[in-house]
């Protein structure tokens, strides 16, 4: 059976805007950063630093650097491209965010949670 699971309306979300999630999945927690990077491109990541593990964002909802270009770590300020969450600079350059599968039906934002190891995404590297 499909999971889908909204995460919010697209109405209510401007470009190089961020929205800071939970979603809870069976006995997981998911901590979700959402963002839109242009004037109709979206894309969800795990809301964890590669470096060390943490929140990248240093306020709910606040993820975009002063450019408002990339997407930026609160700790050590890791640069990473809102596209496809690629570090671009920083202590991790080179890593990546874990990217989730999202779907845009009518005017609302979904998460496929279909096929995701929710145990794994949420593990530490
Ligand atoms: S924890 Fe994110 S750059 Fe160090």
């Amino acid at each position: 059976m499909d999971k889908r699971i909204k995460l919010t309306d697209i109405k209510q979300f401007s470009v190089s805007n961020c929205l800071t999630l939970d979603i809870k999945h069976k006995d997981n927690n998911l901590e979700v950063i959402l963002v839109r990077y242009s004037q109709a491109k979206y894309a969800a990541y795990i809301n964890r630093c590669p470096h060390t593990g943490v929140n990248l964002n240093w306020q709910a909802d606040q993820c975009f650097d002063m450019s408002e270009k990339y997407l930026m770590c609160s700790l050590h300020g890791a640069l990473f491209r809102p596209e496809d969450g690629h570090c671009i600079y920083g202590p991790c350059t080179g890593q990546s965010l874990s990217q989730l599968p999202i779907e845009i039906d009518k005017d609302e934002i979904f998460i496929h949670l279909d096929g995701l190891n929710l145990s794994k995404s949420v593990e530490l590297s």
